[in-house]
């Protein structure tokens, strides 16, 4: 599978010994008929939003590279059934391989994706087919496979879960792809809903309380390897944004000279915007005295009220050190997210142990953009921190470093291998992650140059 590769390390709770204002993470188990039920809406959502990334634009479309950052669409159209084909029919059903001599053009690690336009790839139709020949021989596997006690694998239809996260991802990867285009709009959605004036919230930054909390998991059963295992850290106080930087502060920076004075940037990310002329978040351009952003295929306005999306982690660091503040570290926003103060627990989301909802959270593509900053009071965190999950991809300080105790599974590729400090961890899911695949757990990582993803960031300073 191509970067974020999944895995886990198997169910077992962190013991309650140590600090004693620190319980454990709830526990998640269903019953085997509950859990075929969950693999098959996931396996099933995943593949009607796939149909409808690749059903946009036409064959010419799907088989043409938009940017060399990105596959052709078609290569991650039958990506996404080649790694179905190898994991879930030949791996947890044992069945004999359909199309084994495609297994190396679909290689991610094989093939980089500017190369992948002039691998022999499947044509758009036979990439169709094949997908939907792999699915459904799949859902005859998720009928008879045993889902407890046959091996961590199956576990808790671990590697149907893992399957559905990985379309998923390539879903998301496959809007990106939608953005970059050039072109008229192919996609559309409903805008997301406003707060009202008296929803929005009180202060522009809360008191995190220090001490130690419960971060990572090992008891959500679809949670990855570098989630786990769940483990105690401390963490000073420290002061958090209630809500994601806005394009309107973002613009601040810019126009008071920000992307030319290395004062505010790391010496690496200053030399890589002057190479690259950059001098704004990716997809902006000048009006006059304004500026305008490209949207999916529409030229608009820079919404100042929205969180500002396409920034590098340079851009981010940047900002915050010119703004006076710091990127929180991943601890501490996980810490924002998930501990609740009230009860010592480290909870599933913001809001509570409660899956997403729409009122909750910014999450599924079910909008082209985030919604504006202070919305989702019903997704708040218990000290009133807005939007952790859903809208933006979250920039922290932190490397993508391994949490003590990590076991690599079901294979090192997933995440291990990624491990050190050339890349950056990213919180809490934009709008275009589907809530599969986001949890108060989840970890993100990418280059720290990287611009065309959803990310955009939070500041932080110290007490
Ligand atoms: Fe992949």
């Amino acid at each position: 599978m191509s970067r974020r590769r999944p895995g886990t390390t198997g169910p077992g709770d962190l013991p309650g010994k140590g600090a004693t204002t620190v319980t454990t993470e709830p526990t998640a188990r269903d019953e085997p008929r509950a859990l075929r039920g969950r693999a098959l809406g996931a396996l099933t959502a995943a593949r009607a939003r796939t149909a409808l990334l690749t059903d946009a634009v036409d064959d010419g479309e799907l088989t043409a590279q938009h940017s060399p950052l990105m596959s052709p669409l078609v290569w991650d159209l039958a990506h996404i059934g080649n790694q179905e084909e190898q994991w879930l029919l030949r791996t947890v059903g044992r069945k004999a391989a359909l199309r084994p001599e495609i297994d190396s053009v679909y290689d991610a690690f094989e093939h980089p994706r500017a190369t992948r336009p002039s691998l022999p790839l499947l044509p758009p139709g036979e990439a169709r087919r094949y997908a939907a020949e792999v699915r459904e021989r799949v859902l005859d596997v998720l009928d008879a496979a045993p889902l407890d006690g046959a091996g961590r694998l199956t576990e808790d239809s671990f590697a149907f879960g893992m399957i559905a996260q990985h379309e998923q991802q390539h879903d998301e990867t496959m809007l990106i792809t939608h953005q970059l285009r050039s072109g008229p709009a192919a996609l559309s959605a409903p805008e997301p809903p406003a707060p009202a004036p008296g929803e929005l919230p009180a202060a522009a930054e809360v008191l995190v309380p220090g001490g130690p909390f419960t971060m990572g998991t090992s008891t959500e059963p679809w949670a990855l390897d570098n989630e786990r295992p769940a483990h105690h850290r401390d963490v000073a106080p420290f002061f958090l944004d209630t809500t994601p930087v806005t394009c309107g502060a973002f613009r601040a920076f810019v126009e008071d000279g920000g992307y030319r004075d290395p004062r505010w940037w790391a010496a690496e990310g200053y030399a890589q915007i002057r190479r690259n002329g950059i001098e704004a978040p990716l997809f902006w351009s000048r009006d006059g005295a304004g500026w305008l952003r490209r949207r999916f295929g529409v030229t608009e306005p820079v919404p100042d009220g929205e969180p500002v999306l396409h920034v590098s982690w340079y851009e981010a660091d940047a900002f915050a050190r010119w703004a006076g503040r710091r990127l929180p570290t991943e601890a501490e926003w996980e810490k924002a997210a998930r501990h609740d103060p009230a009860t010592g627990r480290s909870r599933r989301f913001p809001w509570g142990d409660a899956d997403p909802t729409p009122e909750r959270a910014n999450l599924g593509q079910r909008h082209l953009r985030p919604a504006p900053a202070g919305s989702f009071p019903e997704g708040a965190s218990p000290l009133g921190v807005r939007q952790l999950v859903g809208d933006v991809w979250e920039w922290t300080a932190s490397d993508f470093l391994p949490y003590p105790g990590f076991s690599a599974f079901p294979y090192r590729e997933y995440s291990e291998v990624f491990f050190g400090s050339s890349y950056k961890v990213l919180r809490g899911g934009a709008f275009g992650v589907d809530p599969v695949a986001c949890r108060g757990t989840f970890r993100n990582w990418d280059l720290p140059v990287r611009r065309q993803i959803f990310a955009g960031f939070r500041t932080a300073r110290d007490v």
